[in-house]
């Protein structure tokens, strides 16, 4: 039975890039495995290169100034890095959900932190507009999407301060101006590979203007001399992004995933505006298209809904324990016909109840 991966991430990855994953894990150079082989062999050192050099391409930030990272600690630790190696007295941040809360708490331990506005108040179902950002911070951070919650920005501000930008849940999914963005950085296990690497976008003119001692591995400088090399790096899930990415750039690229998610996200937003079983999270105009939230209008068909999604091959389907109903992830690899299973099965529900 086919398997209808919803997951919020770790997600579904193309079925070709796990094909040859596999087959690296059991001869990727003469007969030695890609997990055995040295991250300074010349057959590594080309996949991380490579990996670089895709996401520079993919992103259109070549020849802009740009270095590209794969360094581990996932998402998590960029909250403390951004800020260990960009904060200096006063930033701002936006806060758009538990991962922006998470960015703000952790840059809060070095220096001042202000929240230019937040969505708290409403539980975090859209985006905060019209604020402004001081001049005098150091820079402005913000999650592009709210995977827990459903919400994707759809404008990003024009500062003349650095816009650093968590883009975890939708990197390489829109067509954007990336070079509009200082720093991004995105965990790989959404739209890139799987867990234990991270991406950052680093504009270099923005680093070393902090006057603090930064420790070696949460150096972006450091990590950029060695070109992502500073210590052993998480060879199997770089090779996995490369594959990724290299899928991505054979598919045509970012416009051509972006028309085939816009797609995606048309036909299950349809659904639940127009099933009256279902009531979505996010206020419509914020809604992400990574991850659609929605909720049963009456609790009494739980268990009837899940037992038919669930037989339908369908995973990963349950929201986040904060928000609770469900969250469809419709991430790069996820196809537009098990979105069309999910929602045959949401409109079967409508019949049947
Ligand atoms: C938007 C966003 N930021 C940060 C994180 C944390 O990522 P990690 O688990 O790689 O630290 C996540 C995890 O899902 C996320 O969705």
């Amino acid at each position: 039975m086919k398997i209808h991966n919803f997951s919020a991430g770790p997600c579904v990855l193309p079925k070709e890039v796990m094909l040859k994953a596999s087959e690296a894990i059991m001869d990727f150079d003469n007969g030695l495995s890609l997990i055995e082989i040295s991250h300074r062999s010349k057959p590594f050192v080309d996949v991380m290169e490579k990996a670089r050099a895709l996401a520079l391409e993919l992103l259109g930030l070549e020849g802009k100034g740009y270095k590209v990272l794969f360094l581990q600690g996932g998402a998590s630790t960029q909250f403390l890095m951004v800020a260990l190696n960009l904060l200096e007295k006063r930033a701002g941040y936006l806060n758009t959900g538990t991962w922006s809360d998470k960015a703000i708490k952790e840059a809060r331990i070095f220096d001042d932190v202000y929240e230019v506005a937040s969505s708290k108040d409403a539980n975090y179902n859209y985006i905060p507009k019209g604020y402004d950002i001081p001049t005098e911070y150091h820079y402005f951070h913000c999650t592009s999407t709210n995977t827990i919650f459903g919400t994707q920005m759809q404008q990003f501000p024009d500062c003349t301060i650095p816009l650093v930008c968590d883009m975890s849940s939708d990197i390489f999914s829109r067509e954007l101006d990336f070079s509009k963005f200082d720093l991004i950085y995105a965990g790989a296990q959404k739209n890139m590979g799987p867990a234990g690497t991270t991406l950052d976008g680093i504009k270099e003119d923005i680093l070393g203007k902090v006057s603090r001692k930064i420790p070696s591995m949460m150096d972006y400088k450091v990590h950029i001399g060695k070109s992502s090399m500073y210590n052993t790096p998480p060879v199997f899930a770089v090779y996995v992004s490369m594959l990724t990415l290299q899928w991505l750039k054979d598919l045509g690229g970012i416009q051509a995933i972006e028309e085939i998610n816009e797609k995606k996200a048309t036909i299950m937003y349809s659904e639940i505006d127009i099933n009256p079983l279902f009531k979505g999270f996010a206020v419509k105009k914020d809604r992400s298209k990574m991850n659609a939230t929605f909720t049963l209008v009456n609790e009494d068909l739980r268990e009837t809904f899940d037992t038919m999604w669930k037989e339908a091959g369908i995973n990963g389907l349950n929201g986040h324990r904060s928000i609770g109903g469900y969250r469809a992830s419709m991430y790069n690899a996820l196809t537009l016909d098990s979105v069309k299973v999910l929602v045959e099965v949401m409109s079967e529900l409508e019949t049947k109840a």
